[in-house]
């Protein structure tokens, strides 16, 4: 049974010392936005311990400011690719040379209402990793990805168009996947796709993580609803908190503009034919052609017009009435939905997470709880799984995983804080 207690055992045994994996085995170091979503859960018992979750992560942020999407404290040889492949990146601690949706600065603001000294410890390294993605990561105005891991969708059939303009060299390092050993292979990415995360890596490499580089030469160019819908979010939770502490002007008006370019930007991805907001090639301009979790995101960021707003709660109606537990991951439309297979149909605890709470504040309260509800369904039905087949409940990939717990955990303490009120 899945009681508060197991859920902070899961939390308490992924715990690998002020620091939390997401899951033993599969994944044995520290990753970005889980932590992230860790703090959440960790900060409805243990603010201390909620606080060295969000400090860890920051130590790794390089002198540019990115803040990268894997911290590499040891060298597990059961885990691939680890520090070795990635090689010399210019970081304090060994570490992957790309970055993860930058939920941080959402979450701290969360979890630290009414302390300034905390929120006060901590602006200066958002700020400047807000500023990475901005300047680093932005072309035209527009924020991308250089990489699938990247927007921590890993193998969502949205990277396909950007995946299929590239080539593997024949000179490719040979290596040998771990993930495979751990869970079943038909969860997982596909050897092609695998080919070219490591083609892209090859290409950080050799030009010594030069991000500037990576992001106007690179092999793959695209823009992310996740990453969008997230940082633009991120910077209003920057904002009032620049606010509160009383941030120079100069400040202020940085991160207003971002908002302001943020806002604009969410155009650029809003697919007319689709109705939906969906990952665009940046180079050839062309768009994926599907609805996936991170579309409904618009209400996470209050952004995108009545219309656009809409038509994306209309397919959310729709994809309520195809699958059993919400929200899958792609379309189950899609000739390409695989309901276990990572991305590619799965729900997903964090994405499900963000999707509510903007449904919530945005005036959509039938579908937020829906959407929150069915995700407790498959946890008690299933356990605290890293994601989940949205047809039937079960869970995929990794199992006793922590953003799971910790979502869950926050979501548990909201109802015993309502009820005290
Ligand atoms: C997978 C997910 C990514 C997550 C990581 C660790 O790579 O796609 O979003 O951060 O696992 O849980």
């Amino acid at each position: 049974m899945v009681t508060i207690q197991s859920a902070i055992d899961v939390l308490t045994q992924n715990d690998r010392g002020g620091f939390t994996i997401p899951t033993a085995g599969l994944y044995p170091y520290q990753w970005n936005w889980d932590s992230a979503f860790v703090a959440l859960g960790l900060a409805t018992y243990d603010m201390d311990r909620a606080w060295s979750e969000v400090t860890s992560l920051i130590t790794g942020q390089w002198p540019d400011g990115m803040i990268p999407s894997i911290i590499f404290r040891s060298d597990d040889p059961d885990y691939f690719p680890g520090p070795s492949r990635w090689g010399k990146t210019p970081g304090p601690i060994p570490s992957t040379g790309v970055s993860q949706p930058p939920v941080l600065a959402t979450i701290v603001r969360a979890i630290t209402k009414g302390d300034a000294v905390r929120r006060a410890a901590v602006f200066d390294a958002l700020f400047a990793w807000h500023r990475w993605f901005h300047d680093a990561r932005s072309v035209d105005g527009i924020v991308c990805t250089v990489h699938p891991w990247e927007t921590g969708r890993d193998n969502c059939p949205e990277w396909n168009i950007g995946l299929d303009l590239m080539e593997v060299p024949p000179d490719l390092a040979p290596y040998r996947r771990m993930d495979n050993k751990h869970v079943d292979p038909s969860f997982r990415p596909t050897q092609d796709q695998y080919d070219k995360y490591l083609t892209i890596m090859a290409f950080g490499a050799s030009v010594g993580w030069d991000q500037r580089r990576l992001t106007d030469e690179g092999p793959f160019l695209m823009a992310d609803p996740n990453i969008h819908f997230v940082l633009l979010r991120a910077d209003q939770d920057l904002l009032a908190m620049a606010q509160g502490l009383g941030k120079p002007q100069a400040v202020l008006d940085q991160i207003e503009g971002w908002i302001a370019n943020g806002h604009a930007a969410s155009e650029y991805l809003w697919n007319n034919e689709v109705g939906a907001f969906t990952a665009r090639e940046v180079r050839t301009g062309r768009f994926s052609n599907g609805f996936s979790n991170c579309s409904a995101l618009c209400f996470y960021a209050n952004s995108g017009t009545v219309e656009q707003r809409s038509r994306t709660l209309a397919h959310l109606e729709r994809i309520d009435k195809t699958v059993d537990y919400m929200l899958p991951s792609w379309d189950p439309d899609a000739t390409d939905f695989e309901a276990q297979r990572y991305w590619c149909g799965p729900l997903w605890p964090q994405m499900n997470y963000m999707t509510a709470l903007g449904l919530d504040e945005q005036g959509a309260p039938k579908m937020a709880s829906k959407i929150r509800g069915d995700l407790c369904r498959t946890i008690e039905k299933s356990g605290f799984w890293e994601c989940f087949n949205p047809l039937t409940g079960e869970g995929c990939v990794g199992e006793k995983f922590s953003w799971t717990a910790a979502v869950w955990l926050s979501w548990q303490h909201e109802i015993r804080m309502k009820g005290a009120a």
